[in-house]
């Protein structure tokens, strides 16, 4: 495996074992005071973000730092793109400046395959790249670390059913997570309002719903989405009110959950609209579990590109 740029790229192989990574991992760190591995050192990891982050910027680094590669961030305010420079220059600067691994993010759905596509050579070289996120399309380790924890609280994902609820339309977390969850064996239903549904969502392996209530008795997980308001030109249908009242995680429906479920969220949260303030720091949430695991299946990920599947951790 070159790059990590689509939940397509993986393998069910590939997939569990970059989740067993992440957990040898988190036992090889826990309880130490120092969080400090050998495994890449002398390599250089960059981040390149084009949108906004703070779990997936901050993680990919602390990632990074723990297995002691030499991680830039590149800003890009600071960057040279503030005078106008391409996509694919600034790619192939930052290979030629001596990347190993190049972590993007970017608002355009693509734009992660396109820097591949520019800075591997016809024999293989160049640095691995790494989807943290394009435009509506894919956010992959996303999708790794929201198994991860899952796999962790609820013991394993076969049979499991997993209802991704929201704004599915704009975000790319729904899926990534759409694609890996149903390939690790668990049933996915999207939930949300007909006009916040992508068209074409009928061909994903999933089924769909537009009842919050109908599902939930029956649900092992909810996942909540952000509404991605920066994706929607000024205004959205449903109002904020009514998506809050129709769709929003609310302690009614929090009650609704068999004991055993869990409730999700990617972050950044919009608490009282899409899910409720108390509900987002319930026992049930995982939302601050999906934060530290972030670091750990990151941390898998870097590994398996950077250094393969032969080492063990
Ligand atoms: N979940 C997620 O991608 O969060 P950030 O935008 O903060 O990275």
């Amino acid at each position: 495996m070159k790059h990590l740029l689509s939940i397509n790229d993986l393998s069910v192989d590939d997939a569990t074992g970059i989740l067993d990574e992440a957990s040898r991992f988190e036992q090889a760190l826990a309880g130490r005071e120092v969080r400090k591995l050998p495994t890449l050192r002398g390599r250089t990891v960059m981040t390149v973000f084009y949108e906004n982050s703070t779990r997936t910027r901050v993680s990919f680094e602390v990632a990074g730092k723990w297995m002691s590669a030499d991680v830039i961030n590149v800003g890009i305010s600071a960057s040279s793109v503030s005078k106008g420079e391409s996509l694919r220059d600034t790619a192939l600067t930052l290979h030629r400046a001596g990347a190993d691994a190049l972590i993007v993010r970017h608002p355009d759905s693509g734009s992660a395959q396109l820097i591949a596509g520019w800075t591997t050579a016809a024999d293989g070289t160049g640095p691995a790249v790494i989807n943290a996120g394009d435009g509506t399309h894919e956010h992959p380790t996303q999708a790794l670390l929201d198994a991860y924890t899952l796999r962790q609280r609820l013991g394993g994902l076969e049979g499991r059913r997993v209802v991704i609820v929201g704004d599915v339309l704009h975000s790319r977390v729904a899926r990534s997570n759409a694609l890996l969850l149903s390939k690790l064996g668990a049933e996915v239903v999207l939930v949300g309002p007909p006009t916040l549904m992508p068209v074409g969502v009928n061909a994903w392996p999933v089924t769909v719903g537009y009842s919050l209530d109908a599902e939930l008795p029956a649900a092992d997980a909810v996942m909540m989405l952000r509404v991605q308001a920066e994706r929607m030109n000024g205004g959205f249908f449903p109002s904020a009110r009514e998506y809050s009242i129709t769709y929003g995680l609310n302690e009614r429906r929090r009650a609704m959950l068999p004991e055993h479920a869990v409730v999700m969220h990617p972050g950044p949260m919009v608490r009282g609209m899409e899910i409720g303030y108390s509900v987002a720091d319930s026992p049930q949430s995982t939302v601050l579990d999906q934060v530290a695991n972030g670091v750990h299946v990151r941390m898998a990920v870097l590994f398996r590109l950077l250094v393969g599947v032969e080492e063990k951790v």
